[in-house]
């Protein structure tokens, strides 16, 4: 039996999230008549408290859209050195809304509301105006760690002062909602825009969706469209998004269960050095000899288990819901033979 833990992208729509994409009524989503794009975008904002929501093709897009939205060309967006709109998004910050960045060296993803506020340029003509703090939660490149509320209320209030925008890339957010208890409004109420993605944990093969107030996402339909996103009848992916959002989040918890359970197994092991604090569903380990991480991931791939080296000296192994309690045997087995 193949295992992939590549990534919480790799998932298959189930049979009830197909039959529901089968059965949604569609329009045309640039003339704003697809009901259930419509319901999908009524059902987030309101999930978050907030006025409106725009429904995109992927977690990229909600972000670059944001950032767009939010900055104006020769601008600075503060964000973290690992951080997803920073690294693995093209350089999509210079090339769509020709910002540049500030970069915080954080703590596994997670910056504070200190460095936030030395991070601000003052208001002089050789500088770069900071317009922008975008924060990830959880932290992919962090091991899928999670912020605390009071940090983010914090940062919250610098950017405030500031008169800056706080936007949150939150691919992953539900997993931190369900792992610290934490609800969708009070996240609604903390940032100006979150994206969130329902192609990862939430299972659905595409899709993504950007929440803010009803002129943000005016402004963000326009870049959506210029970005070429605008979709036509994406009412039969807007209902597995729907499907996803009420019947895939509470399972979550499974995920991170699972996620413990290998972390615990790997402990043990001479070849694997730190490992990071296992918070959601994600596990990053420092690979020791006599392995290189390259090396280990074809050792589990032998056993059917597919992971990936994510740095020269370490690899990443993600649960979902294509994951289910067998595999994870399949899993530990195979990290106690090695
Ligand atoms: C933290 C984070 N943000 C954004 C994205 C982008 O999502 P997509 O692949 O839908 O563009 C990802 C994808 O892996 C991610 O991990």
């Amino acid at each position: 039996m193949t295992v992939d833990l590549r990534s919480d992208t790799v998932t298959r729509p189930g049979a009830s999230m197909l039959d529901a994409m089968m059965h949604a009524k569609v329009g045309d989503d640039v003339f704003e008549e697809d009901p259930t794009v419509n319901r999908l975008e009524a059902f987030a904002a309101e999930m978050f408290g907030r006025e409106a929501a725009i429904y995109c093709p992927t977690g990229t897009m909600s972000n670059q859209i944001a950032i767009k939205c939010h900055t104006q060309p020769g601008d600075e967006v503060i964000c973290e050195k690992t951080s997803h709109v920073y690294l693995y998004e093209g350089g999509g910050i210079a090339f769509n809304a020709a910002a540049q960045v500030k970069l915080l060296d954080g703590d596994r993803g997670r910056v504070t509301a200190a460095q936030v506020k030395n991070a601000i340029n003052p208001d002089d003509v050789h500088k770069p105006r900071t317009s922008l703090v975008c924060l990830e939660n959880t932290a992919n490149r962090g091991g899928g760690s999670c912020y605390h509320c009071t940090d983010i209320m914090a940062i919250k209030s610098v950017c405030t002062e500031a008169g800056m925008a706080l936007h949150l890339d939150g691919a992953r957010l539900f997993n931190a909602l369900v792992a610290n208890h934490e609800t969708p409004e009070h996240y609604g109420q903390m940032f100006d825009s979150i994206s969130i993605c329902l192609n990862k944990g939430l299972g659905c093969p595409i899709g993504s969706i950007l929440i803010g107030n009803k002129k943000f996402i005016r402004q963000a339909r326009r870049i959506r469209k210029v970005f070429g996103g605008g979709m036509r009848q994406a009412g039969f992916m807007a209902a597995a998004g729907l499907y996803a959002l009420q019947h895939n989040i509470k399972r979550l918890e499974l995920d991170h269960i699972h996620a413990r359970q290998i972390a615990m197994e790997l402990q043990q092991k001479p070849f694997v050095g730190n490992l990071l604090p296992v918070e959601t569903n994600i596990i990053i380990f420092e690979v020791l000899p006599p392995y290189t991480p390259k090396e280990l991931v074809a050792k589990f791939y032998e056993y059917g288990i597919k992971c990936i080296a994510i740095s020269p000296t370490q690899i990443r192994m993600v649960t979902h819901l294509d994951i289910n309690e067998q595999m994870i045997k399949q899993v530990i087995n195979c990290i106690n033979s090695l």
